[in-house]
């Protein structure tokens, strides 16, 4: 591994992205307290076990994609998702005993060793959300109606909802019993990876992508046909609500995700294949009703989701802001430094973002900055502002420019990005009256 280059699998992120970045982020997170999820934080690091038992031994995740390591005794690993250390903060914290309902959500870096390829890397970041204490379905639906319209306000194209239900633990391994039936005659014709997956985790071989394994399921049974009254009667409502909702899903009976810790609700979004290649999931998620007791806290539903940034980063058509700042303060001579970093330094108390040239550069130079930046205004200061404390006010945008006194400049650039503001959403002037 060169020492010189970043990580395979893991990519730095430039200014120029982050811009991108914090846009589809903050639009998420408002999304997220709009439905009353409240951040939460949890360590990068978890003891091994914990994703063991949160997530199953026979999952690819934990089989083969974990970056777990010894630190003085303790088996440690990378959180390759987020929803076992939520789970593992909720009981470690009795959260059930301060409310019925909990809804959290996170956004962080995970991480899973697996092969590298557009939209799959093996540091990636997450966006989740998990609801403790509401066993559904109106919530599930909630989440997946809310979920649809965030792809929508990421202006994410080809979104395509799939939902299923897998039932409790017993439909599951009623389940499970039947499909290994309708597998075992057909072993020989399966891809080595199904082969050795038909007694660990048959179920698994329902979502291979592997033409061999989709023709031994082709007409294997539905799970439908094994949910009991109660899951029966959950899924249907969840489809009602759905319905009422007007948020158009398709019953996928082959959808089973690659965890192990679902019961009931399971669902997945895709987007446009042509811009996400195999990795076209974009989010998925579901119930889990059984593990907040698994991990030794009392019997609390629990539903969640996650959805790859990197991925709805690579779908969405939403553009990167191109107004890094408001103004530019142009100092032309040193003499002008000083005043001009008093000056700066006014405007941004006043919530203007705001860069200053100190590099003594040529006014030709610092206009063309300015025009790189975005900046709409730019507030100049040679030897004769200086003298009478003036200030050049050039409107990028008007295509206007007066000399007018300091204070008076100030006022004006304010008041103007200000009306700009209020007609743009990309609103960047935040006045707080602090004129410290
Ligand atoms: P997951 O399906 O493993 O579910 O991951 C959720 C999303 O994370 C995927 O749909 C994908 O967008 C993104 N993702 C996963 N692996 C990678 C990768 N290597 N590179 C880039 N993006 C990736 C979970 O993680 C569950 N914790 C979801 C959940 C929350 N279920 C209930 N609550």
């Amino acid at each position: 591994m060169d020492p010189l280059r970043a990580v395979k699998g893991m990519n730095d992120l430039l200014p120029e992205e982050v811009g991108r970045w914090q846009r589809v982020e903050q639009l998420c997170g408002r999304m997220l307290s709009l439905h009353g999820f409240r951040e939460i934080r949890t360590p990068c690091v978890e003891s091994t076990p914990l994703f063991v038992r949160a997530m199953g031994e026979t999952t690819d995740v934990v089989e083969k994609e974990m970056y777990s390591f010894e630190h003085h005794g303790d088996a440690l690993t990378l959180r390759p998702e987020g929803t076992a250390g939520a789970a593992r903060a909720y009981v470690e914290h009795a959260v059930h005993a301060r409310e019925a309902i909990t809804r959290w959500w996170y956004l962080g870096p995970m991480f899973r060793a697996e092969r590298p390829q557009r939209g799959r890397y093996r540091q990636f970041a997450q966006v989740g959300a998990e609801i403790f204490g509401d066993e559904g379905p109106g919530c599930d639906a909630e989440m997946i109606d809310m979920l649809v319209r965030l792809l929508g306000q990421l202006s994410i194209p080809g979104v395509e909802v799939l939902v299923n239900s897998l039932g409790g633990s017993d439909t599951r391994s009623r389940y499970r019993a039947a499909l290994l039936a309708h597998l075992t005659p057909k072993a020989g014709a399966l891809s080595a990876e199904s082969q050795r997956r038909l007694q660990s985790n048959p179920l698994r071989i329902l979502d291979s992508k592997d033409p061999r394994d989709q023709a031994a399921v082709r007409d294997a049974p539905s799970i439908h046909d094994f949910l009991d009254a109660g899951d029966r009667e959950h899924f249907a409502k969840l489809t009602t609500y759905l319905d009422a909702l007007h948020t158009p899903y398709v019953v996928d009976a082959r959808l089973v995700r690659g965890l192990d810790y679902y019961t009931r609700t399971l669902f997945e979004i895709k987007g446009a294949h042509d811009k996400l290649g195999a990795g076209s999931t974009l989010l998925g998620g579901g119930r889990y009703d059984g593990m907040i007791a698994d991990l030794g806290g009392p019997s609390v539903a629990a539903l969640g989701f996650a959805a790859g940034l990197d991925r709805l980063l690579i779908a969405s058509n939403l553009d990167a802001p191109t107004k890094l700042v408001d103004a530019l303060v142009a100092p032309v001579g040193t003499d002008a430094i000083i005043s001009g970093l008093l000056l700066a330094r006014e405007l941004r108390s006043h919530g203007v973002r705001c860069e200053i040239d100190t590099r003594g550069s040529s006014l030709k130079s610092q206009l063309r900055r300015a025009n790189q930046l975005g900046a709409r205004l730019v507030l100049i200061v040679g030897d004769t502002e200086l003298a009478d404390n003036t200030v050049q006010l050039k409107d990028l945008d008007a295509h206007t420019q007066e000399r007018m006194g300091r204070d008076q400049a100030v006022r004006v650039a304010i008041d103007r990005l200000i009306a700009a503001s209020r007609s743009v959403d990309s609103a960047p002037p935040r006045p707080n009256g602090d004129a410290s």
